[in-house]
């Protein structure tokens, strides 16, 4: 569902991608885990279509994410750092715009909005999204992100600077976005987020994967008690 083969990505003289590749599965939930300044955001621009790369290739739902961008786009709900809400609009608006922009049938719109803002106990939709707190704000991105239904997600530290009963909700929706079979990429620097959600990982450090498998296998292999232990041993080979 995510393929990426031998990705490249330089800026100026940085070398943020130096040829990385993996794969995502439908109803599994990937982890792309390291350090800041690996390489995930790069990654995660390029996948959905933001990035050119330099070399290599990738696909999301099939499609080239340079030659298909559109299809790719359409295939995809992406949750980025900065969510990128219209702060005079209210939640439920900016929900809306977005899917009028994928066209949603609005029954269907309404529909989806009423079953993920039950799922991530949302009550403040009517309000603007200027008043929101961080938390708030995300958990209206993350039903944005996926209000057209797309059999892929991809999220880039959707916890960072969230307070606990958000990072519970952010975690919430990936396991029902799981459920419901669709394949999703998780990008993070959280040791327990990977324990807790992830079925498989991909290490990345100065924009290699140094490592991957499943958060089991990784302990197992570097004979850690920990994921936390597993990370630092591969990080320093
Ligand atoms: N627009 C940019 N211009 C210059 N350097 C960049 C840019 N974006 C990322 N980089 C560099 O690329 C590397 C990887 O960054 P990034 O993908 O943001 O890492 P991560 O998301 O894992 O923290 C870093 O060295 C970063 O400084
Ligand atoms: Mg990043």
């Amino acid at each position: 569902m995510i393929e990426v083969r031998e990705l490249r990505k330089s800026f100026g003289q940085v070398q943020a991608l130096k040829g990385i590749s993996f794969h995502c599965e439908p109803g599994k939930v990937t982890g792309l885990l390291g350090p800041n300044g690996a390489g995930k955001t790069t990654t995660i621009r390029i996948l959905s279509t933001i990035l050119k790369p330099l070399s290599g290739t990738a696909t999301v739902n099939g499609f080239d994410v340079v030659r298909e961008s559109d299809k790719v786009r359409a295939s995809l709900g992406v949750v980025l750092e900065n969510t990128g809400l219209y702060r005079r609009l209210s939640g439920d608006e900016n929900v809306l715009y977005f899917a009028d922009l994928a066209d949603v049938p609005r029954g269907e719109a309404l529909e989806r909005m009423q079953f993920l803002y039950k799922l991530l106990e949302i009550d403040y939709g009517k309000r603007q999204a200027g008043t929101y707190s961080k938390g708030m704000a995300q958990k209206i991105n993350l039903v944005r992100s996926v209000i057209h239904d797309p059999p892929v997600l991809i999220l880039d530290e959707p916890t960072a600077g969230l307070d606990v009963p958000s990072t519970v909700a952010v975690r919430t929706f990936v396991e029902q976005q799981k459920e419901a079979g669709k394949t999703v990429l998780l990008s993070t620097h959280l040791m327990n987020e990977v324990e807790l959600l992830c079925d498989y990982v991909y290490i990345i450090n100065l924009g290699l994967i140094v490592a991957e498998g499943t958060p089991e296998e990784l302990k197992k292999r570097t004979q850690s008690s920990n994921l936390e232990e597993a990370f630092m041993k591969v990080v320093k080979e």
